[in-house]
């Protein structure tokens, strides 16, 4: 299936490592051109130049904090006008509800729940008068099923999540969508670091820690960061135009329930 995106243009945040770099690279296999953006630039040069190499698109590589206002508007000075947005970043550190204070919560919510707001502020209005615009938030499995220990996810997620409800409704009409993917556990850094600081935290084995974190999966595995990125760009192509305000969960049959 051709997804009828070849020369549009995304804006993909958080998007040097894991699952924001795999929307990057499933997007410019279909011909879409990319603004790029993360913290760190030798990561984030890297993928630029191996998305360059292998499809020929051209990319922007802005080194910008999106959780920050000079962050964003570097990335929207690449290319103010994008036709895909996808929202990402860190995610906050897992803890315990007592230690955290307003300072905290609010980090967590200029994180994962006010940035994508702001981008998708400065960019939807574009979208609609073009007639032509799909929005990605990438949350987390933690919106359906809150995890305990990562109560400051749970809640800015899900806070995320209501709003774009809302809003999506509203923009459908102009052919512009909002969806969120829900990753459950995907083989990222971000997994990894977790799982080793973990079962060092514990005194276990880390390679057995992530073998029985695989086995418990119903998958047997966990999520390949390509599985992400083609789902990503399946929910931004020209066919996806009457799928809005939908919560994907990728999570290989994790979540217990039937709906
Ligand atoms: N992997 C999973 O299994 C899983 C499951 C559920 C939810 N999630 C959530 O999905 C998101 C992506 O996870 P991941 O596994 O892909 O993480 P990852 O492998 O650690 O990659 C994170 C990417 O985001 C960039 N980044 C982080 N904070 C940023 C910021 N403030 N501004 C700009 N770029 C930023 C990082 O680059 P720099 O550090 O250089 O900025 C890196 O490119 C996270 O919010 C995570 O909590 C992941």
């Amino acid at each position: 299936m051709k997804l009828g995106l070849e020369g549009r243009h995304a804006l993909v945040c958080a998007s040097s490592r894991g699952l924001g770099r795999a929307c990057a690279v499933s997007l410019a296999g279909e011909g879409v051109s990319l603004t790029l953006v993360a913290r760190g630039r030798d990561a984030l040069e890297e993928t630029a130049a191996h998305i360059r190499r292998t499809s020929g698109v051209q990319v922007h590589a802005v080194v910008a904090d999106i959780t920050t206002a000079v962050g964003r508007e570097a990335a929207l000075a690449a290319h103010p006008a994008p036709d895909i947005l996808v929202t990402n970043a860190g995610g906050p550190k897992p803890g315990h509800f007592r230690d955290w204070n307003r300072e905290t919560w609010m980090a967590a919510l200029d994180a994962n729940m006010l940035a994508p707001i702001e981008m998708i502020r400065a960019t939807i209005d574009g979208m609609a008068r073009r007639r032509f615009g799909r929005i990605v938030n990438i949350t987390s499995a933690a919106v359906k099923a809150p995890i305990d220990i990562l109560g400051l996810s749970n809640g800015a997620r899900s806070g995320l999540t209501g709003f774009v409800a809302g809003l999506a409704r509203q923009y459908v009409a102009h052919n512009v969508t909002i969806n969120n993917l829900l990753p459950g556990p995907f083989e990222t850094d971000r997994l990894l670091e977790t799982a080793h600081q973990w079962a060092k935290d514990q005194g276990r084995d880390p390679d057995e820690v992530l073998a029985r974190r695989r086995a418990a999966n119903p998958a047997g595995r966990f999520g390949l960061p390509h599985e992400f990125g083609d789902a990503c760009a399946f929910l931004c192509s020209a066919q996806a135009g009457f799928i809005t305000a939908q919560n994907l969960l990728l999570d290989g049959g994790s979540y217990p329930g039937t709906f």
